[in-house]
């Protein structure tokens, strides 16, 4: 079985094909990506009008890349797989009507993909595929959440932010100390020159004894701490950058652990765009060896949002429900979930 998945949620236009036969592993088969970073940093974040109108200009050329790039022809794809949310309503229209309209002219089905399913289940694109059950850390631009994921389908949320993501935090202390969009790589960049015991800053519900998380006070105990320093904030950057980041990996990896104790698991799976956090990879993995738990992440270029995990998961999805997957539909009457809870997909 092809599945063609198409990934237009946010920022990136992602395309790919993945193929499923049986109940193999499915195979990545040919992915292909378009970033509209440089598009949107003029502005300094992301403009969805403007989001919406690239998806519109890239998803074909992409498609034909994908197909290309797998020696296929768009008449041997089985299922057409999108993302049907949760994201910016413009964005994801664009390619839910794209796979609704392909789905239509080949006669095949299309299944609408939960994005945040697409990054839960990106590790098993990578060669070290993970196994059921597992604690799973999901660090996006939007959600940070913990959850126990005992099969495709199976997830159980531990906790979650009560105000902003792990993602949120990184990019509005990027954007207050004036390093750009998206914030997240670059402040982790420059924290590689820092010190990360130069700043005291907040680790919010470290000891609140569940699993829940929230950022929105450190963003602004960074302002203020911006704001002290006043013209010494270019000489200090990297010192606040890096004790900024270390404090929201402090408060990730303490929960993760949290995780893992509460739900007696031993394998854990990070994923989602700040899983591409080089220091928090290191201390994860240094906690894990401790405690002997096997710790898994996508690729790092799969980390962040791309078509092969909307395809990926698809595949998963089919594979489990053999009989016919939820969602999978021939009607090609597409209606994207712009606001759409994880749970709803249990
Ligand atoms: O998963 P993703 O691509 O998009 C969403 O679904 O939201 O995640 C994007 C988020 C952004 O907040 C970005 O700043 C962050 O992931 N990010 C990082 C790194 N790479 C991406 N944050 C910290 N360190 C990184 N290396
Ligand atoms: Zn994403």
């Amino acid at each position: 079985m092809l599945i063609l998945g198409i990934e237009s949620s946010c920022d990136e236009t992602g395309v790919a094909l993945v193929r499923a036969e049986g109940q193999a592993l499915p195979r990545l088969l040919s992915h292909a990506l378009f970033s509209q970073i440089a598009m949107h940093q003029a502005y300094g974040g992301v403009v969805p009008e403007l989001a919406s109108r690239d998806h519109i200009r890239r998803v074909i050329p992409l498609t034909r890349e994908v197909l290309a790039g797998a020696h296929q022809s768009l008449q041997e794809v089985d299922v057409v797989a999108y993302t049907r949310g949760p994201g910016l309503a413009g964005a994801l229209l664009v390619g839910a009507g794209v796979a609704c309209a392909l789905g239509a002219a080949l006669g095949k089905p299309v299944l609408g993909v939960h994005h945040l399913e697409g990054h839960l289940l990106s590790p098993f694109l990578s060669e070290d595929a993970p196994e059921f059950p597992f604690v799973a850390l999901l660090v996006s631009g939007g959600h940070t959440q913990l959850m126990q994921v005992d099969g495709v389908g199976r997830y159980v949320l531990l906790g979650e932010t009560i105000d902003d993501a792990a993602g949120e935090a990184f990019d509005k202390s990027a954007k207050l100390m004036g390093l750009g969009y998206p914030g997240g790589p670059a402040l982790s960049r420059l924290a590689q020159q820092g010190d990360r015991t130069a700043f005291k800053l907040p680790r919010p519900l470290l000891h609140s004894g569940d699993l829940d998380f929230s950022f929105a006070g450190l963003k602004t105990a960074v302002l203020t701490q911006a704001q002290k320093l006043g013209d010494q904030l270019a000489a200090r950057k990297a010192d606040l950058a890096a004790s900024t980041e270390a404090a929201i990996v402090e408060v990730l990896l303490k929960k993760s652990l949290a995780a893992l104790r509460q739900t007696g698991l031993k394998r854990l799976v990070v994923a989602g765009g700040v899983g591409a956090n080089r220091h928090l990879r290191e201390q994860l993995n240094a906690a894990c060896a401790r405690l002997n738990v096997r710790v898994h992440y996508p690729e790092l270029h799969l980390c962040t949002d791309n078509g092969a995990m909307i395809a990926m998961a698809a595949a998963m999805r089919l594979q489990s429900q053999p009989a016919g997957a939820k969602g999978l539909s021939t009607t090609y009457s597409f209606d994207i979930k712009p606001r759409w809870p994880l749970a709803e997909l249990a």
